[in-house]
């Protein structure tokens, strides 16, 4: 806006040209002068409106750059804002495909421990039933010793005792004494039978020995003390119990493999068929233990294609169990 100067100036000219004309003594170079005053003061005035809009202008074009410097600071931040937050994005969703591989590894693991509690619950049962049936057939005399575990299991026990009750061997040769020892016991004692236990280790022979006398079957079992002792076929040496303790063993009819154990050397069970058969009746069964073993695999094959007199089956027991017969039943 022009100065109040400016303006005032310019009004006092207007004013005097007025008055001039109204009072009647007029000059005629007055309005002359007063035209270039007025002209001069237009001009000034025209300078100040054009010093104030360039002012103004200025100003304007300052305010406008501050406010594209801010407009950049802004865009500058939204554009940090933006990255940040697709970090950030990113970052979610690796921690959401993590987590999610976590609950579908951990649905994996809960989904197979039930699969294999159900199966050991399966298992369970089985044993459990063949248990059952045993117990049903026996009157213990004390507490019965466990079964399962480093101990044969009620499945083997139960097939092994139907065979007995079936045939109704003279003598059974155990191979590795324990519980068993006393299951057998048991039904030996109600068919007229004789048990014949061979063990390697005196701690257990004895522990073996004092279980069967707790349970008044001493006159029915035998634990014999077995060293293990180098025995040769072919090529091949293998650890098996002293043959010392199979003195007087005659008319077997059934022989249960369930030792030495695998530690003791590979295919650590394979004399038993052909340092026993010799001294079987003619109907006799041999059923070998944890058949399911690579190395009882190993000795079942090697009994197959040693002895064709034998006939294998299979058998779904807990530990594995392969059942070689000759004479048929
Ligand atoms: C596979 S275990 C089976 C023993 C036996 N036939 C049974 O079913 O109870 C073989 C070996 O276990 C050992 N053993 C015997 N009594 C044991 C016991 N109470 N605890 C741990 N091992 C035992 C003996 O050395 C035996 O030869």
């Amino acid at each position: 806006m022009p100065s109040r100067t400016i303006r005032v100036a310019a009004g006092v000219v207007i004013a005097i040209t007025a008055l001039s004309y109204s009072a009647g003594d007029f000059d005629p170079r007055l309005p002359v002068a007063l035209s270039a005053g007025f002209a001069a003061g237009t001009g000034c005035l025209a300078f100040a409106v054009g010093r104030s809009l360039t002012r103004a202008l200025r100003r304007g074009e300052a305010k406008v750059g501050r406010m594209c410097g801010e407009l950049n600071r802004v865009g500058r931040r939204v554009g940090s804002l933006e990255k940040k937050g697709e970090a950030r994005h990113a970052e979610c969703l690796r921690s959401l495909t993590r987590t999610d591989q976590l609950v579908e590894d951990g649905f994996e693991r809960v989904g197979g421990q039930h699969r294999s509690l159900e199966r050991e619950i399966g298992r369970s049962y089985t044993q459990f039933e063949a248990f059952a049936d045993l117990r049903s057939l026996i009157t213990p005399r004390a507490p019965l010793p466990p079964l399962r575990g480093w101990a044969a299991s009620p499945d083997v026990l139960r097939m092994m005792t139907g065979w007995i009750l079936r045939t109704r061997p003279k003598t059974i040769v155990e191979c590795g004494s324990g519980s068993s020892s006393v299951w057998l016991g048991y039904v030996a004692e109600r068919t007229g039978a004789k048990v014949v236990a061979l063990e390697h280790e005196p701690r257990y022979a004895e522990a073996s020995r004092d279980l069967v006398r707790a349970h008044g079957l001493s006159d029915v079992v035998e634990i014999r003390d077995a060293p293990l002792l180098p025995w040769l076929e072919g090529m091949e040496t293998y650890l098996w119990y002293d043959r010392e303790a199979l003195v007087g063993v005659e008319d077997v009819g059934l022989v249960f493999v369930d030792g030495p154990p695998g530690a003791t050397g590979p295919a650590a069970r394979y004399p038993a068929l052909p340092l026993l058969l010799p001294r079987c009746s003619e109907q006799v069964a041999f059923f070998l233990d944890d058949a399911a073993r690579a190395d009882d695999k190993v000795v079942s094959d090697r009994w197959v294609l040693r002895f064709p007199e034998v006939t294998r089956t299979t058998h779904p027991a807990e530990k594995g169990l392969d059942v070689f017969v000759r004479g048929g039943m």
